[in-house]
């Protein structure tokens, strides 16, 4: 693993090799051909687990025993402070205070891992992070494929189930992309498919298309690996229609060693488990086969783990700087000669916003708070005829220079509005904003299951990158999900 990774957080956080690397040395430790150094000796984890877990909490349990740990936490909330309320950062910041070494954490929200990765001083394992990510389980998933198949590159899979809500998939699918020329299938009953920003990475970064479809059949005689996940009640909505919606689409994938016979006999099947004993995803019939390899992708998470602790507890974290490169402007025309714009709406200093898309006047005057300017006069034109544009709206601003954030919030919401200073009655700096590589505090996450999110009281900042600005595709920094231009929302 590069030295410089000091968190395990996501897939997308890792480079091919850093993955390759993990893999060949838990496949090692496993076959006994290497052993780990005394680094971990002694160290304590600090393994807290606010979602019900068996394999993912036992077998990080089990890893830092061999290290040689110890080990302190909870397993589910029942009979701890959380119940009464305590925010996230507190609880993790009590177990770094008590001594813990590294953390490793389940939670439900999403984006939770990388929101206490920031706080606390030690590493941090995200052991799944609501609907958003699982990466040692990616990391277990892609050893197991790589013992049976002796590659990655090349391989068939479906994905197959709860491709919505499975963070375990989503996973997957970025640990995927880090190899060569994988066909993807998406096998999803209607309303729980994969959500499409997982989709667009997945295909932006290997130029190779997912093949989407509800019918299993279809896929059985293609693929080599099956991978199969449970549909998950506790992330439908509560109550009655969750229920109902739930109802619907259990039980709708059912694979039994018969229906295997129709399959490409190279196939084998994984599942992260649990699988549900009500309604069976895959019967216990297939287990015997030479096909299963779910247990055995359960046992691999031990070595995985070990390989991770050890590596991270034998890094010094370090804080990332959160620099700006970025300018402000794409254009700049300095000492230009007076425009007969500034004639036209007399203004002898501030700021000219021009080229607004017609109607973003109003919106864009209480967005970037105008009317708190207090003496400051803000003389709007609306609709009105553009040589560029067709139509526009324009707006000066008396003896106010926009700062940064006002800037940054006008290009959120104007992909063509272009800012004038004017000083004097001359424009001393004129042109289009350019966004920066970060946004901090200035939009609101639409992912309900954020961490961000307002309602669940967490009061972690929002922090957007920005992935492209014209046309704009920003990125959640704590949940990934990517939001265009018609789906942000500016935190007033
Ligand atoms: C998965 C999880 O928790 O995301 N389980 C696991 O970690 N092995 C999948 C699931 O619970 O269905």
């Amino acid at each position: 693993m590069g030295s410089s990774k000091t968190d395990i957080l996501s897939m997308r956080d890792f480079s091919r090799q850093e993955a390759e690397q993990i893999i060949q040395e838990a496949i090692a430790l496993k076959q006994k051909t290497k052993n780990l150094d005394e680094t971990a000796h002694n160290k304590v984890l600090a393994s807290l687990f606010f979602e019900n877990s068996t394999r993912t909490r036992e077998s990080h349990e089990l890893a830092a025993k061999r290290l040689g740990m110890k080990i302190m936490g909870f397993a589910g909330t029942e009979g701890t402070s959380v119940k009464k309320g305590e925010p996230l950062a507190d609880t993790a910041r009590m177990y770094t205070g008590f001594g813990a070494d590294i953390v490793v954490m389940r939670h439900n929200l999403d984006g939770a891992a990388r929101y206490v990765a920031d706080i606390v001083n030690v590493p941090v394992i995200n052991a799944g992070d609501g609907a958003n990510a699982h990466p040692t389980q990616t990391l277990l998933d892609l050893m197991t494929i790589q013992e049976k198949f002796s590659k990655i590159d090349g391989l068939k899979i479906a994905m197959v189930g709860d491709l919505k809500y499975g963070r375990t998939v989503h996973s997957l699918l970025q640990g995927l992309a880090l190899f060569d020329n994988v066909t993807v299938w998406a096998v999803a009953p209607p309303g729980l498919e994969m959500p499409d920003h997982c989709i667009k990475e997945f295909e932006n970064k290997t130029k190779k298309t997912i093949i989407l479809t509800k019918d299993l059949s279809e896929v059985l005689p293609e693929v080599d690996v099956l991978y199969m996940t449970r549909i998950q009640r506790e992330r439908f909505p509560l109550g009655q229609e969750g229920e109902y919606e739930f109802k619907k689409v259990s039980g709708m994938y059912e694979l039994t060693a018969q229906i295997l016979t129709r399959a490409n006999p190279r196939l084998c099947v994984m599942h992260p488990l649990p699988r549900v004993k009500h309604k069976l995803e895959i019967h216990l019939d297939v287990d015997a086969t030479p096909r299963a390899l779910y247990f055995e992708q359960a046992r691999n998470g031990v070595f995985i783990r070990q390989v991770l602790i050890s590596h991270l507890l034998g890094v010094q974290k370090q804080r990332a700087e959160n620099k700006e490169e970025n300018g402000l402007w794409r254009e700049q025309i300095i000492n230009q000669q007076e425009k007969k714009d500034s004639y036209l709406y007399r203004l002898d200093n501030g700021t000219l916003i021009d080229h607004l898309e017609p109607g973003k006047g109003v919106l864009v005057y209480s967005l970037l708070g105008l009317d708190k300017l207090g003496a400051t006069a803000v003389v709007s034109a609306h609709n009105i005829e553009s040589t560029k544009y067709g139509r526009k709206d324009v707006m000066a601003i008396h003896n106010v220079r926009l700062t940064p954030r006002q800037l940054w919030k006008l290009a959120l919401v104007s992909e063509r509005a272009t800012v004038n200073f004017i000083e004097n009655k001359q424009v001393v700096q004129k042109g289009t904003v350019v966004l920066p590589r970060m946004l901090e505090g200035l939009l609101l996450c639409q992912n309900l299951n954020c961490i961000t999110r307002p309602e669940h009281f967490e009061h972690a900042p929002s922090k957007f990158y920005v992935d492209q600005d014209k046309p704009l595709r920003v990125r959640c920094y704590y949940c990934e999900r990517t939001f265009d231009q018609k789906a942000v929302e500016l935190i007033r």
